[in-house]
């Protein structure tokens, strides 16, 4: 049929159109995310991954939820509405349609591939052995199949005597011969692009679904003299499509035992796999230790030797070499190199904090740009602050940056001491080198080298406990003390034997 082959793919038909009722959800199935990936993200990172010149990607339902997605997430993607007809052929016929529509491809030559947007372990390694497979043996279609455990409600894969496919046979549609076929269809394909076109045409819904089946394109091949090939795919599991949340959870710690099971492999100490959870787009360096109950989410990256955990949450967050993360959560916050956070501290978006810097105990911070060794070690607020190198922010100091209408900012800067329970009121600067007093409210600018006191000067009422609490156990203990002061200042001075214990 088809002389002219195209070295790389044509195209790969996603489908995902189908409806997910199983989920119980008010979110589209493929919308629902493993590894911190949705399972139409991972559908198309797979196919993306054969470098093909189309990718198009069918939706009906959630459509506009999921052509959302696909707009931030694979704008190189071709949507394909599928109409009211249901069933795979009709997805794909869809699929074909709009890639007809988008680009000058009539006839459709090469290789067509199909995939399945709720199928998220597929890997590229594989779909490029279904093609090779395909394009080697010229082949009109080209299936993966699998020998699941349980053959399920999966497509039969018949065969002949001579061990060829000769057909796709549909749970519902088979004899009780076939259903004891263990090899099953995992949906995913290779097709010649002419020849799928015009089967296509052929394929009509007289079936027990009453829906338009893309395996009948198989029988279709044999029908009209063309091979027809199969690749079976030793590890089940890649073909498993998601069809509840029991099954989002199997294939997410499948996901997970992979993604640690590289780390791992790369150099990265995994103290507890079990406990561990790294999202797919993470990236790590060689001798990182992640400790016991570590999620680490998002675009995260850490360098060289830093640990993180027991117990962290970080989501995009980016570690230098030795920086050092204990029991906390931080979204979007950058530790440069020897840096350290934790234990209990909230590193919220724009958190920044130069190297050998510290964060410690019950300390949240948000917009923060914090310089190199500097500390802030307990019991503070930072937020929209900028903080310059080798300061000290004292215990329990609160940026006060919100004036209940506007944020304003606060400027600390090098060498720097802010005395404990202090609170800074933006806008306010403290210049290099200058100290605060304990307790301050510092509202107006300290110059550089300055103390700022910010407090009402103490004053003792002499006697008040007496008179006020007459007969207390702390007017007692007073008296007692007073009696002793006036005994001492009566006696010789105590000798050093006197005072041992
Ligand atoms: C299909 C195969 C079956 C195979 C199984 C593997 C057919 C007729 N049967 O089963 O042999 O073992 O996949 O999982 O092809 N979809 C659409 N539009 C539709 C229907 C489905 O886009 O109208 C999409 C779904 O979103 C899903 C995929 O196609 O991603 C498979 O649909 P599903 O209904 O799960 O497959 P079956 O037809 O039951
Ligand atoms: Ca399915």
């Amino acid at each position: 049929m088809s002389s002219r082959r195209p070295a790389a793919v044509t195209a790969v038909v996603v489908l995902a159109a189908g409806e997910g009722t199983r989920m119980q959800s008010a979110t589209p199935k493929v919308l629902h995310a493993i590894g911190g990936r949705t399972l139409i993200g991972h559908a198309v990172a797979a196919a993306r991954g054969l470098a093909p010149e189309h990718l198009v990607v069918v939706v009906r339902h959630g459509r506009d939820a999921v052509v959302a997605h696909l707009a931030e997430q694979a704008p190189d993607a071709l949507i394909a509405d599928q109409d009211e007809v249901p069933g795979t052929a009709q997805a794909t016929r869809c699929g074909l349609a709009a890639l007809a529509a988008s680009a000058d491809l009539a006839p459709l030559v090469g290789t067509v591939v199909v995939t399945y947007g709720d199928v998220p372990l597929l890997t590229v390694g594989t779909l490029a052995r279904v093609v090779a497979e395909h394009e080697q043996a010229g082949n009109a279609v080209t299936v993966l199949t699998s020998e699941p455990a349980d053959p399920g409600a999966y497509g039969r894969i018949v065969r002949d005597t001579k061990g060829g496919v000769v057909a796709i046979v549909e749970r519902r549609d088979a004899t009780t011969e076939q259903v004891t076929i263990r090899e099953i269809n995992t949906g995913i394909y290779a097709f010649d692009g002419e020849f799928l076109t015009k089967a296509l045409e052929q394929v009509g819904t007289d079936n027990a679904a009453g829906e338009a089946y893309l395996t009948d394109v198989v029988a279709l091949a044999r029908a009209d003299g063309r091979a027809v090939g199969a690749v079976l795919l030793a590890d089940a599991l890649e073909a498993e499509g998601v069809n509840d949340r029991v099954q989002l959870a199997a294939l997410g710690r499948v996901l997970r035992d992979r993604t640690l099971r590289r780390w791992m492999l790369a150099g990265v100490t995994v103290v507890d796999p079990e406990t561990t959870w790294i999202d797919v787009d993470v990236k790590l360096s060689t001798d990182v230790t992640l400790l016991p109950g570590v999620h680490l989410a998002g675009r995260t990256t850490i360098a060289s030797g830093a640990s993180v955990g027991p117990d962290c949450t970080l989501v995009d967050c980016e570690l230098g070499a030795g920086a050092t993360v204990i029991r906390s959560h931080a979204t979007g916050a950058v530790l440069a190199a020897g840096a350290s956070a934790g234990p209990f501290a909230y590193l919220r978006p724009g958190t920044r904090l130069g190297s050998g810097g510290r964060i410690g105990a019950y300390v949240e911070t948000k917009d923060a740009v914090i310089g190199a060794g500097t500390k802030v070690p307990h019991l503070s607020y930072v937020g929209d602050a900028e903080i310059g190198a080798g300061s000290n922010i004292g215990a329990g100091t609160i940026f006060a940056n919100y004036d209940g209408v506007a944020k304003h900012r606060i400027v600390v800067g090098d060498q720097v001491r802010v005395g404990s329970d202090t609170v800074l009121v933006a806008p306010v600067t403290i210049g290099d080198g200058a100290y605060t007093a304990a307790g301050s409210v510092i509202a107006t600018d300290v110059p550089p080298g300055a103390l700022g006191v910010g407090r009402a000067r103490q004053r003792n009422i002499d006697g008040w406990v007496a008179r006020k609490r007459a007969g207390s156990a702390a007017a007692q203990a007073a008296q007692a003390a007073q009696a002793a002061q006036a005994a001492d200042a009566g006696a010789p001075p105590a000798t050093s034997e006197g005072q041992g214990q």
